[in-house]
């Protein structure tokens, strides 16, 4: 969460930087007239760097992210895209987008991709699969690799919650064949809004380049109303100011995780006696910590948990008060999805909504509540042990 609590001097600095020195707010283009100062250009360099990748490219936001992973993979209409029942909406308006079909496989206790429903789900009609890494837990990568690549599925890694997260020591988002993140301002780091997409094929790099700028091909030996172009496109481009914040804000990246992390394994000790079930982390996770989630015995516990924390100043995160936004089987508003699920999505999902409805979400800062260990475990107690 904390990519905006660290936003400070050097942030104004990068923006003071672009203003000075160019004005040119433009990624493309004025080269006379900005001094060699690139800003979104050097923050995909730094971001492939920091997430060791060939390449990256910025977007608009992580949503386009997607839309634009999903275009360079040529997925068409007709064609079935898997993901998971616990997401945010964007990840299936992105399927929608692409006019493919929303395929939605249960959730395990790690909250994220069921591989054995995945496996089940998969049919001659999967062109892509999107895992996520929900409220930065990895998903249990290693199995889905595998089962993607027995059938030679491309994997994408939503990792809008779990940038600066790892799985096996390899950076999240760089496991599978695409990464998308978002930087948008709830996420561990921010541009305000804004995006990153993250490549290990060349050539899947240069379509989504292009598709994400009107099918520009773009080639720096020619002016820009000379480009080649190959396919239609969008205008999903990141823009200078964007740039230059997400440059500072790489810069804590690390900083930010580590703090989460301290602050949420101190929680995790002080209330690892109540009965509850914390959320299971796949063998060699480095999660983000961006929220820490226990599963209680039913829906009326893990509100009272909310109301208990309310109490405290602290409140949840996405669970359970905001579900609907974030399990598919609320979204009675898509009718791909409703389509796809024989009319009642009520149904579909039922271990999934089984544990979604017993979650408890606790949102995790860097500057958290005075005491916030004790006050947790104070609220917690009262409600799990009545
Ligand atoms: C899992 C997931 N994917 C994609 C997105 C979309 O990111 P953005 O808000 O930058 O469009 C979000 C946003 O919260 C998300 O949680």
């Amino acid at each position: 969460m904390p990519g905006f609590e660290v936003i400070g001097k050097e942030e104004f600095a990068e923006i003071k930087h672009l203003f000075d020195k160019s004005k040119i707010l433009f990624r493309h283009s004025f080269d006379h007239l900005r001094n060699e100062v690139y800003k979104v250009k050097e923050f995909e360099e730094a971001f492939a760097k920091r997430m060791k990748v060939p390449h990256a490219l910025a977007v608009t936001s992580g949503t386009a992210a997607l839309r634009v992973a999903l275009a360079a993979l040529d997925i068409k209409e007709g064609d079935e895209v898997i993901t998971q029942s616990f997401t945010f909406v964007a990840t299936v308006e992105a399927i929608i987008e692409s006019r493919a079909i929303p395929v939605i496989t249960e959730i395990d206790t790690t909250l994220n991709m069921d591989p054995a429903d995945l496996e089940q789900k998969i049919t001659d009609k999967t062109k892509a699969i999107i895992v996520v890494h929900m409220l930065g837990v990895p998903a249990r990568l290693r199995e889905i690799k595998k089962i993607a690549d027995r059938h030679g599925i491309p994997l994408i890694e939503d990792t809008a919650w779990g940038c600066g997260g790892y799985y096996d020591d390899i950076p999240l988002g760089t496991y599978g064949d695409i990464g998308t993140y978002s930087f948008d301002f709830a996420k561990t780091m921010t541009t305000g809004e804004g995006g990153m997409i993250v490549f290990k094929d060349e050539n899947l790099y240069k379509k989504a380049a292009a598709w994400h700028d009107h099918g520009h091909e773009n080639n720096p030996e020619f002016p820009r109303w000379e480009d080649s172009r190959s396919s239609s496109g969008f205008n999903y481009r990141m823009n200078e100011m964007q740039g230059a914040v997400g440059l500072a804000q790489l810069k804590k990246l690390d900083y930010v995780v580590d703090e989460q992390r301290k602050n949420a394994n101190i929680i995790k000790e002080s209330i690892s006696d109540l009965p509850i079930e914390i959320r299971t982390m796949p063998d060699g996770s480095f999660e983000t910590s961006d929220a820490l989630v226990f599963i209680t015995d039913s829906n009326e516990r893990a509100r009272k948990c909310r109301d208990a924390l309310i109490k405290i100043g602290l409140g949840t995160k996405i669970l359970p008060e905001a579900i609907s936004w974030h399990f598919a089987g609320t979204w009675d508003h898509m009718p791909e999805l409703v389509q796809r699920n024989e009319g009642d999505l009520t149904k579909a999902f039922p271990k999934s909504l089984d544990l979604l409805n017993r979650s408890v979400s606790l949102p995790i800062a860097i500057n958290m509540l005075d005491r916030f260990q004790i006050k947790i475990r104070e609220a917690l107690t009262s409600v799990l042990h009545s």
